[in-house]
């Protein structure tokens, strides 16, 4: 499909992801004869626009193309990061129907049992650039740990602990809780690259396991406290801000 193709849409589509209000408001509003498109008075919510090129005017205020869509979402277990899958509920399934129109996808992947932070954007140059292993792009993980994690084992990860296909670079283990009585332990685990199952794997490496696994920041970015499971919000300017350091277009 050729770029004008691909922008063209319904205009009741369009307001509603502009967030004028559901499909019927917006036919309301439509009737009322409140919206220009490219200075004509538009009636029918099934005018065909170019929401690239085409200027749409509602009550005076111009609504404004968003070429990129960043999100912030809080996984909750039991959903996959991918856009489609034929057997399991995806990431895409949590978000709203603009993520899914602009072709939204994640930027890396959290295990299906995995929890937190995790960035879905359709801007393919940045998602390449943070997974890129050469910008080192830090992760933290908080995970539970059955078995009590100890001072030989932060050392291991120092020095860069040996899996069975590869060696990892060095990360860092902290220790944040140790249960004697229960012999659990609860860690946060510093890691710049992102390999299958990596955490689990280094964590197993050492003898333990991980028993809940929860990212909290991504580069720049950090979980929000007030998304529940399940919620997301689109990044704040200041998140945007921070991710100029990738020196991508946003
Ligand atoms: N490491 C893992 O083992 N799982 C994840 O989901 C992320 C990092």
């Amino acid at each position: 499909v050729t770029i004008s193709q691909r922008n063209n849409m319904r205009l009741d589509k369009f307001l509603v992801e502009n967030g004028l209000g559901s499909r019927s408001q917006v036919k309301e509003v439509l009737k009322k004869g409140l919206v220009l498109v490219n200075g004509r008075e538009e009636k029918s919510p099934k005018t065909q626009i170019n929401e690239m090129a085409d200027e749409v005017v509602v009550s005076g205020q111009k609504l404004t193309y968003e070429k990129f869509v960043y999100y912030l979402l809080n996984k909750p277990k039991g959903y996959i990061s991918a856009t489609e899958d034929e057997r399991h509920k995806t990431v895409l399934n949590l978000l709203d129907e603009t993520a899914r129109q602009k072709e939204v996808f994640p930027v890396g992947r959290l295990d299906i049992d995995t929890h937190g932070l995790l960035l879905l954007t359709n801007n393919g140059k940045l998602a390449h650039a943070m997974l890129s292993p050469k910008k080192h792009v830090e992760k933290i993980y908080r995970a539970q740990v059955v078995g009590l994690m100890n001072q030989s084992d932060v050392e291991r990860f120092a020095r860069g602990i040996e899996l069975k296909d590869f060696t990892c670079q060095p990360a860092q283990l902290k220790i944040v809780e140790l249960d004697e009585e229960k012999e659990t332990s609860l860690v946060e685990i510093t890691l710049a690259e992102g390999k299958f199952h990596q955490v689990k794997r280094m964590v197993a490496a050492c003898g333990k396991e991980v028993t809940d696994l929860q990212r909290l920041t991504m580069g720049p970015l950090q979980l929000d406290p007030a998304l529940a499971l399940g919620e997301w919000r689109r990044l704040t300017t200041d998140e945007l801000e921070r991710l100029t350091i990738f020196k991508v277009e946003l």
